[in-house]
């Protein structure tokens, strides 16, 4: 497809009106501090911080395991199923502005049965939003993510008491703790999972070693790998992930927050999209990594200096990386290319 020139100074706005897909948020944290004491208030549930403020303090990470005990310690204030309804409503309303047309969402339901929250709450409450983010013309759908530091009996668990509402997600995801917890600890519960017709993903390369990504890729035969950054440090897996066209849904400001680079300059994302892979652009976690999925992209093409064409590859990645109809991401693409002429054209904008 011919691309038009677009002037260098544009490219933030053209970041943030492109139509793209985002294929890795967790639902949980993209609970702001605001929501949290609101929900906190309205649940009578006690809070160890004074304040927003306070709160928005305790943000300093320095690696994955110090940003999920705060963020597990958050998602406590989710009880009912309006909760769920209006975390998911909110978030689905701010990636609506962001030109967002297709989410597909994480949730980590073993955070709220733990506490006594039944699984229908949790699916009830988020399906809804979806179900309501859809007529207003945004696509969403559920993914269910099981917690990797718990054990995969409990997995197993979590997946009975899903099945009720199988309807309602139309894939399963592995997160949490990744170093010491390699994908191939839930290869049985995986292979049920894929019996049952469900798309898989897994998180792998974050910070665990290019060996969990081949795990994630062979055992439990994931379609896409959340972040899998850690993949440049092996050249037959960069190799496997190109010519497959695995996707990577990478997360800029995760990255830098939990320190995975030095600074968003030395981030790879560039690298991967010079090697063929089929990289894509995502928040994972917004209320705790200072931006919503226009931020992490403005973000990183300003700190390494990405271009327009490596715009048009990530949002064009993203809806190939979907698990949305290909009528679907036909129309996308094609309002994408719209968007492009749109902003080439000068006197118009
Ligand atoms: N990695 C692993 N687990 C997570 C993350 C992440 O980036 N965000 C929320 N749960
Ligand atoms: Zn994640």
């Amino acid at each position: 497809m011919k691309l038009p020139a677009i002037a260098s100074d544009r490219l933030p706005a053209l970041l943030a009106a492109m139509p793209k897909a985002e294929l890795h948020m967790h639902i949980e944290g993209s609970l702001e501090p605001e929501m949290i004491f609101a929900l906190a208030e309205r649940n009578g549930v006690a809070l160890p911080y004074a304040s927003i403020e306070e709160l928005r303090h305790a943000y300093a990470f320095t690696d994955l395991q110090s940003f999920l005990d705060i963020y597990y310690a958050g998602a406590s204030v989710l009880l009912k199923e309006e909760d769920f309804y209006d975390l998911a409503q909110a978030y689905l309303a701010r990636a609506a502005t962001e030109n967002v047309v297709h989410a597909e969402i994480f949730f980590d339901p073993q955070t709220h049965t733990a506490r006594g929250v039944p699984m229908e709450t949790v699916i009830r409450g988020l399906s809804r939003a979806c179900a309501d983010a859809r007529a207003q013309g945004t696509s969403a759908e559920l993914i269910l993510c099981f917690l990797r530091h718990l054990s995969e009996a409990e997995a197993f668990e979590t997946l009975q008491a899903a099945l009720p509402f199988r309807d309602h997600f139309i894939g399963v995801g592995l997160d949490s703790s990744e170093v010491g917890h390699p994908p191939e600890k839930f290869a049985r519960v995986f292979a049920r999972c894929r019996e049952l017709g469900f798309h898989i993903v897994a998180h792998a390369g974050e910070e665990g070693p290019p060996a969990y990504i081949w795990q994630a890729l062979d055992v439990l035969k994931a379609e896409r790998i959340d972040h899998g950054v850690q993949a440049v440090h092996d050249a037959a897996l960069m190799r496997r992930l190109a010519a497959e066209r695995v996707p990577l849904t990478v997360c800029p400001l995760s990255n830098q927050k939990l320190c995975v680079f030095p600074d968003l300059a030395q981030h790879n994302l560039k690298r991967l999209l010079d090697a063929g892979l089929c990289a894509t652009v995502n928040s994972d976690d917004p209320a705790y990594f200072g931006g919503h999925i226009n931020a992490n992209f403005q973000q990183v093409f300003a700190a390494t200096g990405m271009t327009a064409e490596q715009a048009w590859q990530l949002a064009a990645n993203s809806f190939e990386a979907s698990f949305a109809p290909a009528a679907d991401q036909a129309r996308w693409l094609a309002r994408l290319q719209d968007t492009f002429e749109r902003f080439a054209a000068p006197a118009e904008i």
